[in-house]
């Protein structure tokens, strides 16, 4: 497995760094067997797994409980799992409540938060504590209905310049990761440039020193909106529903189950059963 230390190597040697988001054993273990070096349980469980219209109903028992499962599919690859909506903005003691129960049952390498701001210090509480902390700008799914909608954020001289100033304070804090998502390709060129740690990005061009997706996005698995910045890479949907589809046909003219899927009585335990 790979260690934060290697992350940061990636960075000064130029090698890309690949993230993936999984939810549950399976897509774990997929995703490790395909040479993903980062997985996140990110709360998008909440909209691709679980249905929710947004991440705010995503709980600390939700990410608990797909975490532990995405940490049995994959033993091997570097787990980051996301602090839910509202479980870091309160007091310090219930931050570290909620992170240090996220961090030990899962078995995660590391917890990723939304936001600068009074999150800045927050990461500072949590690094100190010996949780290692990616941090999460630009576009922040969790602040969608204060931001009121999912839009490109940092297109303006002075947002772009607060951004910056965010990433570089969330490296000073302890980060030693940053996820930027959905800004303009030359913020996110400058947001990598400007911080020594490596910068993940999603909706953000190929400046920066990784990729990370959405699973279901990725690989078409599910019914949902898929935004401009995914390249669907595989159409799994379609694979799966077909083999449904053929399944119900098959069950329905009688060709499934077939003679080498039965299971068979002797003849004398039938002579035994009925004379
Ligand atoms: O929850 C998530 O999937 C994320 C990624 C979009 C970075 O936070
Ligand atoms: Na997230």
């Amino acid at each position: 497995m790979k260690s934060t230390l290697d992350f940061i190597k990636m960075k000064k040697t130029g090698e890309k760094i690949v993230m993936m988001t999984a939810y549950d054993y399976p897509s774990a273990k997929i995703s490790e067997e395909a040479g993903i070096e980062i997985i996140l349980v990110g709360d998008s469980l909440g909209m691709v797994v679980l249905g929710y219209d947004s991440t705010v109903a995503v709980t600390t028992d939700d990410m608990i409980h797909h975490g532990k499962a995405t940490r049995r599919g994959a033993k091997d690859t570097f787990l980051v799992v996301d602090m839910p909506f509202g479980t870091y903005h309160g007091s310090g003691d219930r931050t570290l409540v909620e992170a240090v129960r996220i961090f030990q049952e899962t078995g995660a390498n590391a917890l990723k938060l939304e936001g600068a701001g009074k999150v800045i210090e927050t990461t500072r509480l949590l690094t100190g504590t010996g949780i290692p902390i990616v941090a999460h700008l630009g576009l922040l799914p969790q602040s969608v209905a204060v931001v009121g909608g999912y839009k490109v954020q940092g297109k303006t001289a002075e947002a772009a310049q607060q951004l910056i100033d965010d990433a570089i304070a969330c490296q000073e804090a302890g980060a030693f990761m940053i996820v930027l998502e959905c800004i303009p390709y030359q913020l996110a060129e400058k947001v990598s440039a400007a911080v020594g740690v490596p910068v993940i990005g999603i909706g953000a061009g190929a400046g920066t020193d990784g990729q990370v997706l959405v699973y279901h996005d990725t690989v078409k698995y599910g019914s949902h909106h898929i935004p401009k910045f995914v390249e669907a890479f595989a159409d799994s949907g379609t694979v799966i529903r077909d083999g449904l589809k053929k399944y119900v046909k098959s069950v329905k003219d009688g060709s499934f189950p077939a003679e080498h899927h039965r299971f068979t009585m002797k003849e004398e335990e039938l002579t035994a059963l009925y004379g």
